[in-house]
């Protein structure tokens, strides 16, 4: 059973306090997936899922380990193609696009794992993820997302391999920014990062994207953390979507860890 969360209008995530439709309503969309099936093998591995981003909007995905979380973002990268339902990106239907003309379509992507060139410095990395851009826009875009990120001008030259975590994640954003996204994808990017540079990563990094107005489509398993730099959440278990709401909702809950976990009121603890 699905459970959904709150209907009223919220305080933002930056605590603005200001009134905020719920379920990002009023805001067109930037990524509406419906009834989605996709998997591997011919086994569906997430089922009939709905999810909406609004654009503008930080949507997070929680859930356990195995839950489908990496495969529900592979099916909307186009990696995977769907068994069944839709995934439209604004007014387009991707209909089963390969990954690499999804990216066309302006929706950037950091990985969990493999997310910088180890051996090109940071510079030529971020220069790489502009390499579907038209040479002469290279640079321009470069400097924007540096004036994003101004702590990346004094790394310019190191290489990738020799980053610490989080400045290696801050690294990935940046090369997916590069191509101007209207979707930005990120699996996990604090896995593997201690507590006070993850949620630096989260509450400085990630939060200051909403200053570009890219609509953030992320999976953490930091779930109290992503929550407050959220507006809505989306928890999977064993494929499926249990337990939707608005991010200010789901961190009242008492029970926020068993909610991340996918256990819902009523199951055995
Ligand atoms: N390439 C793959 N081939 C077959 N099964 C896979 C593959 N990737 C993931 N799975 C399986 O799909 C399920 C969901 O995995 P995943 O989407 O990675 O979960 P999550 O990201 O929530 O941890 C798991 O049971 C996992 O073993
Ligand atoms: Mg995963």
């Amino acid at each position: 059973m699905r459970i959904s969360l709150g209907n009223g209008s919220r305080r933002r995530p930056d605590g603005s306090g200001a009134a905020r439709p719920a379920g990002g309503g009023g805001r067109a969309a930037a990524l509406t997936v419906t009834g989605l099936s996709a998997g591997y093998n011919d086994t569906p591995t997430i089922i009939d899922v709905d999810l909406h981003v609004g654009v503008g909007e930080i949507v997070t995905v929680l859930g356990p380990n195995g839950a489908g979380k990496s495969t529900l973002l592979k099916a909307v990268l186009g990696h995977l193609r769907p068994m069944s339902g839709t995934v439209r990106l604004g007014d387009r239907e991707l209909g089963g696009l390969r990954s690499d003309q999804v990216c066309r379509l302006s929706v950037g992507y950091v990985p969990q794992v493999n997310d910088t060139f180890p051996r090109l410095t940071v510079l030529e990395n971020i220069e790489m993820g502009g390499y579907t851009l038209p040479r002469s826009k290279v640079k321009a875009r470069m400097a924007e997302v540096m004036d994003l990120y101004p702590q990346l001008g004094k790394l310019a030259a190191r290489q990738g391999g020799h980053l610490s975590g989080g400045e290696r994640k801050m690294v990935a954003i940046a090369r997916a920014l590069m191509i101007n996204p209207t979707l930005l994808v990120l699996d996990e990017p604090t896995a593997g990062l201690a507590p006070k540079p993850a949620d630096e990563l989260l509450s400085k990094h990630i939060a200051a994207l909403t200053t570009t107005g890219v609509s953030l489509l992320m999976v953490e398993q930091r779930a109290r953390e992503a929550m407050s730099i959220s507006h809505r959440a989306y928890v999977m278990a064993a494929g499926r979507v249990v337990l939707t709401g608005q991010a200010s909702d789901l961190l009242e809950r008492p029970d926020l860890g068993d909610v991340f976990l996918g256990r819902t009121e009523g199951e055995n603890k």
